[in-house]
């Protein structure tokens, strides 16, 4: 770890469902040379948390990692459908049962669209999240297909929810689950990959860590793991909300990822998987909805994608979930990725300037190689304090282990204060995260 650059190297949008407006016109800066790819400054407005004062301070929401906030189109759309078109989907035959189906089944087209799935209304699942997506892959094609010493490849940089499904599943079979290391640069160390790979059915990675921010070569992982015969999961929580995905282009076999994370609300999750895999996988949770017959003596299950959402699905939440991907998609991800590579670099650079070496930022090393996550370590403040004194500031940073534990050891701390950024962060955001750590700095001496 090196100073506050990178301790170490991991490795025209239609309307949204509901006819909701999208970002305003004026957030999409024009493409000119030396310009901000967002103008930041006019999207702001459309969130209005970030109106709250905290403490007397301008909210500084920098914990979007965790879970980003909401722009009024999203709010909007679930707004409109509570008022307006709410009832159970698949059941009814009345009016607003028939809109609820459409506005249900139409947010799952825009989303598996924004992902480049290839047969959108088959292959997205709806889950809670992606927690519950990756356990449903685990629970199914897991069970299903491994047996005693089968091999399942992870990270060291993996959030629990992609660990810990796993683990279970060992425990239950007899897995042999074998863990690519994080190198000294923080990417992955892929130097035993195909040795690792040797044998393995599953290769389930982090396709952006949600500490380091390190971004895998997912493309190449996916071929290596196909050439070995493994599939391939992709736990994509964080990178989806921040960088155009194509899983066709990828080449990936299952991709997990949150709507809460991506301006969407919480309790809605989706998993991508490919069709012929999702066909033979046995269903997930039973109970109305995923079956299409029932006896007393056993069960027909459903069509894809109904077999595997039992119960009633998150009817609002997905229709917010499209929402917001229209409010991306009409950002422009590339945009997206620009302003947040940008800003980046601009927090790496300007906290560098400012603190030397009392500030830690864990990560690699180039904002080109990762995500807008900036896990902290400041002199020898811990991780706890260091967070509620930013919020005296106003600023929302996260602190803890982050559901990363493997990870936390590997780095050799028990925490770390995290700020993430996303499209509605600035300058000034980063700015104000470095006087209110200036701030902390001399209160703890
Ligand atoms: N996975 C979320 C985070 O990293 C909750 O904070």
């Amino acid at each position: 770890m090196a100073g506050v650059i990178p301790a170490g190297d991991p490795g025209a949008a239609a309307p949204p469902a509901g006819g909701v407006a999208g970002p305003r016109a004026a957030a999409v800066a024009p493409a000119a040379a030396g310009r901000s790819p967002l103008d930041v400054a006019e999207l702001k407005r459309d969130f209005p948390v970030l109106a709250r004062r905290v403490h007397g301070r301008r909210l500084v929401y920098l914990d979007s990692a965790a879970s980003s906030q909401h722009p009024t189109p999203v709010l909007a759309a679930m707004d409109r459908y509570y008022q307006q078109s709410h009832a159970n989907v698949h059941r009814g035959v009345y009016t607003l049962a028939e809109e609820a189906d459409e506005l249900y089944e139409q947010a799952r087209r825009t989303v598996g669209r924004f992902i480049g799935a290839p047969d959108p209304a088959h292959e997205v699942v709806f889950t809670k999240n992606a927690t519950e997506s990756i356990n449903l892959v685990a629970a199914t094609w897991g069970r299903r297909s491994l047996r005693r010493g089968d091999a399942v490849v992870l990270t060291e940089m993996e959030h629990h929810a992609n660990a810990v499904p796993w683990l279970m599943l060992a425990d239950e079979l007899g897995l042999d689950l074998r863990w690519v290391p994080v190198g000294s640069d923080m990417r992955l160390d892929l130097s035993a990959l195909d040795r690792l790979l040797d044998g393995a059915r599953l290769v389930a990675v982090s396709a952006m860590s949600n500490v380091l921010g390190t971004m895998p070569p997912l493309g190449h992982i996916a071929r290596a793991a196909h050439a070995a015969g493994a599939l391939v999961l992709a736990d994509g929580a964080q990178l989806v909300p921040h960088r155009a995905v194509d899983v066709a282009a990828l080449g990936v076999d299952f991709l997990a990822f949150s709507g809460h994370k991506m301006l969407g609300p919480t309790g809605v999750g989706v998993l991508w998987g490919r069709r012929d895999l999702l066909e033979e996988m046995p269903p997930f949770l039973g109970g109305g909805g995923m079956i299409r017959d029932v006896r007393t003596d056993g069960f027909v299950a459903n069509e894809l994608p109904w077999k595997f959402e039992a119960g009633t699905p998150p009817i609002a939440e997905a229709v917010g979930l499209a929402a917001a991907v229209e409010y991306l998609q009409r950002l422009g991800m590339d945009a997206v990725a620009a302003h947040e590579r940008d800003l980046t670099s601009y927090a790496l650079g300007s906290l560098s300037d400012r603190f030397g070496k009392d500030l830690v930022v864990h990560g690699p090393a180039a904002a080109e190689d990762r995500g807008g996550v900036l896990s902290l370590a400041y002199r020898d403040v811990h991780p706890h304090d260091l967070a509620q004194v930013l919020d005296q500031a106003g600023v929302c940073v996260r602190a803890g282990h982050h559901c990363a534990k493997p990870l936390m050891r590997r780095l050799g701390v028990t925490a770390t204060a995290r700020a993430s950024l996303y499209v509605y962060n600035d300058e000034a955001d980063v700015d104000a995260l470095a006087d209110a750590l200036a701030d902390a700095g001399t209160l703890f001496g």
